[in-house]
Order: structure tokens, then C-alpha cells, then sequence
């Protein structure tokens, strides 16, 4: 049992993202997760994959390993790595002859400089980390691959139909009674959850042009990310030593280049060859 943050205590962003990656039912959700996200998912992965086959891979953020027989298929030298302990065993547990580390990716110490030659933060991991941090997730990426390396990873788009959510009762109609009545329950059980958990981590919300720090509406509003703008996201990995290469919309699938054509994006997927 995973004790919840004492109502005294003001949370920050870290440890309330923390205590909802360790909860049991999120562990579970994780493990069961198969296949690509979504279209950019599979776009970006096959965009990546002939230049990094049986090449050095680290996935970042590995979860229940839903990503590990996808990046395998493009190279056994693989390494999955999570800062959730819980994830870390699961995702061992699923892929047992792997090598699945804990670790969190603020700090790669104990990769070594230039060792992978492609980098993976999927299901938008990244964001799960605070504007400054970002940057030292960017630094270390970047130290850990190779000259030519590549680094994709998703992230939730600051101008895209998915920030600003909020708990409602939308229901996902089915005409199977069956079906209407399972999702009205689940309906009903997670509004009372979700409103509790939104009231708290609402509060270290903050709004700028071009990032926001929003709770979620995963995990019943358990997580609180960054919403970035593509072109602040553009200008971050430049910043760091990236030169963008594709930046691909998670409803189409399909490249977009600025900021009205990525606007029907919830996340964005993008792929960054470090500069050497
Ligand atoms: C949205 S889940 C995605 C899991 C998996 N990649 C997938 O796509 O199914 C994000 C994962 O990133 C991990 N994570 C978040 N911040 C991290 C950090 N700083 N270092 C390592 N892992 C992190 C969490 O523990 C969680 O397992």
C-alpha cells in the first residue's frame, strides 16, 4: 500500500509524479501496455530504426517495458533504464533475459561518454521532469550518445488540445449494455479520485507562452508535466548541442513544422541528432 502525500505537506512536482509511478494499479497499467502509442510513435521508431540497428539503444523511462521488444527488434545491444523501482521489476519480470537498470535520467554516471548511438524517452517520460531538470536530462542524453547519435522522445505540446484538462463526466458511449455499464462505473469510481487529486496538484500549476507546468489527467489527475511549445522544445534542444531533425504529430503521424500545424497535437514526437 503506497501511503498518499499528507494533506499538510505541499507537494512539488517531483514527488507527487513519483508516488503516482509507484502505485501499484499505475505498475499494472504499464506492464499490460503493448505496441506504439500512436501514429508519430510508429513514425518516428521507423524513422530511427535502419541507422541504429545493432547499434548501442537506451530507453529512457522504460516503464512495464512496452517499448523494450520494440527497440529490440532494432538492436539486442539494448539497455532500459527507470527511476521507479516498481517499473524496474515489473519490466524485468517481462523481459527477464534483458538488461533493465534503476536509474534515474538526471544522472547517466554510469553510462559512459558517447556510448549509445540511440537514446529513447517515449510516452512523453520527459515531462514528467521540472523546466530546469529538462535541461540536465538534455546534457546528459547528449553526453551519453555518440557523434552522430539520435535522441527521440515525445512531449506533451503546449498549444495542443490537450492541456488545460480538468475532470468531467464524459462518457464513452457504447451501445453494448454491457460495455455502457463497465465504463459508467469506472466513470464513477475515478471522478471522486480524480477531483481530490486535481485540487492538490492544480496548485503547482504555472502558465507561460511557450511552457506550462499543468496536472494531467492520467492516473485519475495523479501527475503533474510539462506542456512545451514545439518551437521552445526546438530552441531547448539547440540550446544543448541537438540539431532537429523530425518532429512528428501523435494524431497523424505525419511532420509538422510550426506551431499552427502541430496544433491538432496532444503530444509531439521528435528526433534530435546530437551535433558533435
Ligand atoms: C508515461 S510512463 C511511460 C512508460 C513506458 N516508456 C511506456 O511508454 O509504456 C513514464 C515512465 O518514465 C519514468 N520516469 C519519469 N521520470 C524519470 C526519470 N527522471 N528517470 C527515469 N525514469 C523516469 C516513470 O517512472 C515511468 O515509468
Amino acid at each position: 500500500m503506497i501511503a498518499p502525500l499528507p494533506e499538510s505537506q505541499t507537494p512539488d512536482m517531483d514527488s507527487v509524479n513519483r508516488l503516482a509511478w509507484r502505485r501499484p494499479d499505475t505498475v499494472q497499467i504499464y506492464q499490460r501496455l503493448q505496441g506504439c502509442t500512436d501514429p508519430g510513435e510508429q513514425a518516428a521508431i521507423d524513422y530511427v530504426a535502419g541507422e541504429a540497428r545493432t547499434r548501442p539503444v537506451l530507453d529512457i523511462g522504460v516503464g512495464g517495458g512496452r517499448t523494450t521488444p520494440l527497440l529490440k527488434a532494432i538492436s539486442a545491444d539494448y539497455v532500459g533504464i527507470d527511476y521507479t523501482e516498481a517499473m524496474v521489476l515489473a519490466c524485468r519480470r517481462q523481459h527477464p533475459h534483458t538488461r533493465i537498470e534503476h536509474m534515474d535520467a538526471r544522472d547517466l554516471g554510469r553510462f559512459t561518454d558517447q556510448q549509445f548511438a540511440l537514446a529513447v524517452f517515449s510516452f512523453n517520460g520527459i515531462d514528467a521532469i521540472d523546466y530546469a531538470d529538462r535541461h540536465t536530462v538534455l546534457r546528459e542524453v547528449h553526453r551519453v550518445l555518440q557523434d552522430d547519435g539520435r535522441f527521440l522522445f515525445s512531449a506533451h505540446n503546449r498549444h495542443g488540445p490537450g492541456h488545460g484538462e480538468v475532470p468531467r463526466l464524459a462518457l464513452d458511449f457504447s451501445w453494448n449494455p454491457l460495455k455502457l455499464g463497465w465504463r459508467t462505473l469506472k466513470l464513477v469510481r475515478s471522478l471522486g479520485p480524480s477531483w481530490r487529486n486535481h485540487r492538490r496538484n492544480r496548485t503547482l500549476g504555472q502558465t507561460h507562452e511557450e511552457w506550462a507546468v499543468q496536472n494531467c489527467a492520467a492516473h485519475d489527475f495523479g501527475i503533474v508535466v510539462m506542456y512545451t511549445s514545439l518551437s521552445e522544445q526546438v530552441r531547448q534542444l539547440q540550446e544543448t548541442g541537438f540539431k532537429v531533425e523530425q518532429v512528428l504529430s501523435s494524431e497523424t503521424g505525419q511532420p509538422v513544422s510550426n506551431e499552427d500545424g502541430a496544433r491538432s497535437a496532444c503530444w509531439l514526437h521528435y528526433v534530435a541528432r546530437k551535433v558533435a
